[in-house]
């Protein structure tokens, strides 16, 4: 019973964060929710200037955003996407643990905050484009009934 009534707590928690989060389904919604993920480059500058606190700060930003996203690639069936972004997350949750050690250890922050930059460009090589004004845009072609 105790096991069953921890399950219940643990599933109606997830049920609430869910909640909190927004369902991205349009290409412009994805646009907004990516811009936000933009943030990822002020981690790096607060990495290099040994600031634990603001480079935590500026990754919760990029991880919300990225955790948003995933809704996108799931309502269109892109599995291969859904992992990618899965993947992303994995490694935005293996800095943050660096970034949350006692001390910063800025080489080894470096060093994951790069990982982390390769699980970003794994899936921007597949589905990101730029438009004739130099926008970022979904790729064309890429996701059926949005991007031809
Ligand atoms: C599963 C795929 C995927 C992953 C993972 C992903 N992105 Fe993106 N990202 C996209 C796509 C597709 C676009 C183009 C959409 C758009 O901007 O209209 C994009 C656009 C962007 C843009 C440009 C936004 C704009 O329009 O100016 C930034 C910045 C960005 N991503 C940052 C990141 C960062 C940082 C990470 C990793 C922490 C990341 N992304 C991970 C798919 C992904």
């Amino acid at each position: 019973m105790r096991v069953v009534g921890y399950a219940a707590a643990v599933c109606l928690a997830l049920a609430s964060a869910a909640v909190a989060q927004q369902n991205v389904s349009t290409a412009e919604e994805l646009d907004t929710v990516m811009k936000k993920a933009s943030a990822f480059r002020q981690v790096d500058k607060a990495i290099q200037s040994n600031n634990a606190a603001d480079a935590k700060a500026q990754l919760a930003i990029v991880k919300q955003a990225v955790q948003e996203s995933q809704s996108f690639w799931i309502t269109h069936k892109k599995d291969d996407a859904v992992k990618l972004n899965k993947e992303s997350l994995a490694k935005l949750d293996a800095l943050e643990k660096v970034l949350s050690a006692g001390s910063l250890d800025v080489a080894a922050a470096t060093a994951a905050f790069k990982e982390a930059g390769g699980s970003c460009r794994a899936c921007h090589s597949q589905y990101r484009a730029e438009d004739a004004n130099n926008a970022y845009v979904l790729k064309p072609g890429t996701v059926a009934g949005i991007s031809e």
